[in-house]
């Protein structure tokens, strides 16, 4: 098993001595309940890393992130099991799992705090108020103690990861942001730590999310260029599951993640944009997402 962290002090003091050595240091942020999309990005860590370098994988269910009513309590903590599916993984270096005293050591909400505008109004971020500027401030907080050359973050938290690279290009942090592509189950289900959350017959039900993303993908491919009609149909895709309640559907241009009436080739992300789409299975809470490009 890789050592585990459980102050600032003792991850930073890791830190330098591995970047004093001259490693190339590497993090994958987790909130733990480990699944093979996460061990992808570590694998991916560890070949950015390279055979000298050095990964660290943060486990940290931060509560600056999570809305009233959402699920803060009950998200899974398993870091026994995360301890043993790392070891199993091999190429991890040592864990940083602090507990929220050690994160916020003035208590909640903290006082300093980093926030930003726009790039969460719409997805996740009209729907989750308060939701990135909890994950922004989190992420400078793992940059500060776990110091890394480079991060790895999945492109299926598609919004996070635009906002966390303005983040640290805006602030100057130094750290290299890499995404990695979505992981998913065979039948096309993106792999999340909620995905146990569903019942047998919501988890068959759930593979509408993706089927949405591939008629989206299916109509740009036949020439559809009107956001309201590839909208219209990943709406009637996610319709045809009984089971599932939609809770946004938007196509917005995958640099100022804002919504478009229409796709074209220039304006205003030189032809980039992201569909993505939000699904309640009772209370669980599915999000998927896709990069439709228009030449
Ligand atoms: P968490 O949901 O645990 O996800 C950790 C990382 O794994 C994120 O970068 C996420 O995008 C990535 N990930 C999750 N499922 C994936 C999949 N199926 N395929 C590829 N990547 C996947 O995201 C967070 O934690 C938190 O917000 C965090 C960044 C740690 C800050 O608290």
């Amino acid at each position: 098993r890789p050592p585990v962290h459980r102050t600032i002090e003792a991850m930073q003091a890791e830190a330098d001595a591995a970047r004093a050595a001259g490693r190339r240091l590497v993090l994958v942020p987790t909130m733990g309940a480990l699944h093979d999309g996460h061990l992808a990005l570590v694998r991916e860590a560890r070949q950015r890393a390279g055979g000298d370098g050095h990964v660290t994988v943060s486990v940290f269910v931060n509560p600056t992130q999570f809305g009233p009513g959402e699920d803060f309590e009950a998200y899974p903590r398993t870091l026994d099991a995360d301890l043993d599916a790392l070891a199993e993984a091999g190429g991890v270096d040592a864990v940083f799992a602090p507990s929220a005293g050690v994160m916020y050591p003035f208590g909640l909400p903290p006082w300093v705090t980093v926030s930003v505008r726009d790039l969460d109004r719409h997805l996740c971020g009209a729907t989750r108020p308060g939701h990135f500027e909890g994950v922004t401030t989190v992420v400078t907080k793992l940059f500060l103690a776990c110091r890394p050359h480079l991060a790895v973050f999945g492109q299926k938290d598609a919004q996070q990861l635009a906002i966390l690279r303005r983040m640290t290009a805006e602030l100057g942090f130094g750290v290299e942001l890499v995404g990695h592509p979505i992981v998913r189950e065979p039948d096309g289900l993106a792999l999340s730590s909620r995905n146990r959350y569903l019942s047998d017959e919501e988890r068959a039900q759930a593979v509408v999310l993706s089927q949405a993303l591939r008629a989206a993908e299916a109509a740009v491919e036949l020439g559809e260029r009107d956001a309201a009609a590839i909208r219209g149909t990943m709406e009637a895709q996610v319709a045809a599951a009984p089971l599932a309640r939609l809770q946004y559907a938007e196509v917005v241009d995958a640099d100022a993640l804002q919504p478009v009436d229409t796709l074209s080739p220039e304006r205003p992300s030189g032809g980039r944009y992201l569909a993505a789409l939000a699904v309640y299975f009772g209370d669980t809470r599915l999000i998927d997402n896709t990069t439709l490009m228009v030449r």
